[in-house]
């Protein structure tokens, strides 16, 4: 299954995932422009990322947690993740992501 990834360039990416990591060790690994400093604890909001409207409903609702971490962030899209709070499962298949302007 395939994550597809605009980075900050605005270059398009289509990534291989794999079940079961979650969506920022992928881009991690792929270093297309995620860092996730913290290793997915919540704590950096590194991992930000905005996924495309149409698949915002497709994805697990997030946390109380996850919000109130994005809302630390000084500009946020009304589909911003933690990308670090997204497992990856094989029906998200084609999922697309923005990688954002760091601020
Ligand atoms: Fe730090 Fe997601 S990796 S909050």
């Amino acid at each position: 299954s395939v994550i597809r990834v605009t980075d900050r360039e605005g270059k398009r990416h289509e990534l291989e995932a794999v079940e079961g990591w979650r969506v920022m060790e992928i881009l991690r690994d792929y270093r297309v422009g995620i860092e996730g400093i913290c290793g997915g604890g919540l704590d950096c909001a590194s991992c930000h990322v905005v996924v495309a409207k149409e698949w915002a409903d497709r994805l697990h609702p997030p946390r109380e947690d996850e919000l109130d971490k994005l809302d630390e962030l000084p500009v946020i899209e009304p589909t911003s993740r933690l990308s670090c709070q997204i497992l990856w499962t094989d029906d998200l298949d084609g999922l697309e992501l923005t990688i954002p302007d760091e601020v």
